[in-house]
């Protein structure tokens, strides 16, 4: 694989439901071993941008290319199987099931039990709490701990590039916290990670690069740190924010 091409690249990406427009011509980049934020309102495209990428949505027009391949239009296990990996809005956990359960799903596509129980031990030294209660069911765990779940279901999969949308959505404040210390760790290992956040600051913060969406359309994009200094992003995104 050539170094330019290397990570994931969305170009002219457009996407409609129905006939409701969503995404015009959406470009985007992120390199590897890299966290890239992806921020804008509410119902700006954000979601659909991750499910066009995960292979959930299918584009209407554009690339996407991943580690060198195409991968536009390829069902979303087909994505997986390539190493992009979606943690999707609302903590999509099985309530039913317990959390090592929850996990193993995770790890659908790996049938060496030694690796799968490999994999399990790495989580939970990354999640101890998770660890502790192995044997409760999902449904028990709090708000938080369930989109740490989340995160580690999708870790078990191997992602070489794992897509995480609105991570800190309803969490408390030091459990956001946790959350992106985690994030920060997970691209030291490696991995690349788009971060899709309503929580800009933070993400910023810890973003290299960063994209603004509006409207289904890119309208600003720059290093993390310039645009937290940047105006119309302050006033837009980051008033409310703490
Ligand atoms: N299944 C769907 N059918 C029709 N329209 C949809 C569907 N899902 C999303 N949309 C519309 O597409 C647009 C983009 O939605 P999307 O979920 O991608 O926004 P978002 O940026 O993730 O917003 P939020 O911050 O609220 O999660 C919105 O106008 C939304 O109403
Ligand atoms: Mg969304």
């Amino acid at each position: 694989m050539s170094a330019p091409t290397a990570g994931l690249v969305l170009e002219g990406i457009d996407f409609a439901y129905g006939g409701a427009r969503a995404l015009n011509g959406v470009s985007l980049s992120v390199p590897p071993a890299s966290i890239v934020a992806l921020l804008g309102s509410n119902g700006a495209g954000k979601s659909t941008t991750a499910k066009v990428i995960a292979g959930a949505l299918r584009p209407v027009r554009g690339t996407i290319v991943f580690d060198g391949q195409s991968i536009a239009g390829l069902p979303s296990h087909q994505v997986m199987r390539r190493g992009v990996v979606l943690v999707p809005e609302g903590r999509l956990v099985f309530a039913q099931m317990t959390i090592q359960d929850n996990l193993m799903m995770g790890a659908y596509k790996e049938n060496r039990r030694s690796r799968v129980a490999a994999l399990l031990e790495q989580n939970y030294t990354t999640f101890p709490r998770l660890k502790e209660r192995r044997h409760q069911l999902a449904g028990s765990l709090s708000g938080g701990e369930q989109q740490m779940l989340a995160i580690a279901r999708g870790l078990m999969a191997e992602p070489r590039l794992l897509v995480l949308d609105e991570p800190s959505l309803g969490i408390m404040p030091k459990l956001v916290q946790e959350i992106f210390v985690l994030i920060r760790r997970i691209v030291d290992n490696g991995m690349s990670i788009l971060l899709i956040e309503q929580n800009a600051r933070a993400s910023l913060e810890l973003a290299g690069y960063a994209y603004v969406l509006e409207k289904g359309q890119i309208i600003l994009q720059g290093e993390g740190r310039q645009l937290l200094a940047d105006e119309f992003v302050q006033n837009a995104y980051l008033g409310t924010d703490t």
